[in-house]
């Protein structure tokens, strides 16, 4: 499965010549990540034994500047914990037309404490592995009656934020056997196609490449155990699906769209990729 690079074309199509491009860099920080001086979070971990290419796995917060690092050990400091604050406040808002609010069902946020850390997972029920969007989707529509939420909509993302920040220390642990393999496998194929003018994989530069530099980003293992994150250069919270999206279109290639099966499964794989390390979101990056 594994490919390599055939020449420094695609490299230099995005805007760097040849080696050049792939200089490598000091080495991961020697810094621990502990947030509010209380949660420790595991942001290096052996690979799960599924992952061949790779023995070591890393949050991409081993790959941010000390300033950017900083950010995430202080909730005061995290701009993305604004947004878990906005969802605190609408889990006890009353959804759509109805009286019902997810702490109806829910009592609390820390009620869901765990939930994150499995999340894509099988749903007997429904027959499918779904993400914590659908997850939660479900209960408005379904349970709630209301609308449903933009799959990568401000409310749903701050939502979710919320319920990966009561997780947070805990390590990520999503099942890859039993009836979610066939998902899996698929989210694995496309995490090894090329797309794209460039033909690039995510392979090629999460997996080939991390630790080098790439015009002026220093690339992690393409890791999502940090999701939501709040990046600094869009000032907001930012989605699995949309982050992948960004990734696809880099390649010059038409892309999935969010909530996409093709999506699903690729998170669900790219979630099991990073299987022992902690949950650790809302993250910031850059
Ligand atoms: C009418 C009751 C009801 C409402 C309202 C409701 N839920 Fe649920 N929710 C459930 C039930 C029932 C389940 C499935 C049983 C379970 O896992 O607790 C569930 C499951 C979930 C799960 C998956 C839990 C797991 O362990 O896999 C999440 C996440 C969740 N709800 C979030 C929310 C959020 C966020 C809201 C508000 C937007 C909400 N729910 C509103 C009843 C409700
Ligand atoms: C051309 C190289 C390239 C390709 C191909 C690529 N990415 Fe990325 N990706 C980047 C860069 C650069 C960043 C920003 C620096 C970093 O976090 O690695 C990034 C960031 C990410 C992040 C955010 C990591 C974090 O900690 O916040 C995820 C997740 C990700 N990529 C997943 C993917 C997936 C899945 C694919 C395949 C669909 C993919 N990428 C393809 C270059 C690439």
């Amino acid at each position: 499965m594994r490919q390599t690079l055939r020449t420094g074309a695609a490299w230099a199509a995005l805007g760097l010549a040849g080696s050049a491009a792939l200089a490598p860099v000091a080495t991961a920080q020697e810094a621990n990540l502990v947030i509010n001086d209380e949660i420790e979070i595991v942001t290096k971990a052996p690979a799960p034994e599924h992952m061949d290419y790779v023995r070591e796995i890393f949050s991409g917060w081993e790959y941010r500047s000390r300033e950017t690092q900083d950010l995430q050990m202080d909730d005061f400091e995290n701009p993305g914990m604004i947004g878990v604050d906005n969802a605190r406040a609408d889990f006890d808002t009353a959804l759509g037309d109805g009286e019902e609010s997810c702490a109806s069902c829910h009592e609390s946020p820390e009620a869901l404490e765990g939930v994150r850390a499995v999340y894509p997972k099988w749903d007997e029920a429904k027959g499918e592995v779904q993400t914590l969007e659908m997850q939660v989707n479900e209960c408005v529509t379904e349970r709630a009656g209301a609308e449903p939420w933009d799959y990568t909509g401000q409310r749903m993302t701050e939502m979710v934020a919320l319920i990966s920040s009561v997780s947070r220390g805990m390590p990520v642990d999503v099942a890859i056997d039993g009836p979610a393999e066939e998902t899996w496998e698929q989210g694995k194929e496309i995490y090894y196609t090329r797309y794209g003018q460039l033909e690039l994989a995510c392979a090629n530069c999460h997996e080939d490449n991390y630790d080098n530099m790439i015009r002026a980003d220093h690339l992690s293992q393409g890791q999502i155990n940090g999701f939501p994150t709040y990046r600094l250069k869009n000032g907001k919270l930012n989605t699995v699906h949309d982050r992948f999206k960004g990734c696809v279109r880099d390649t010059r290639a038409e892309t999935f769209s969010p909530g996409s099966p093709e999506f699903v499964a690729l998170e669900l794989y790219v979630a099991s990729r990073g299987n022992g390390l902690s949950v650790e979101g809302p993250s910031v990056r850059n």
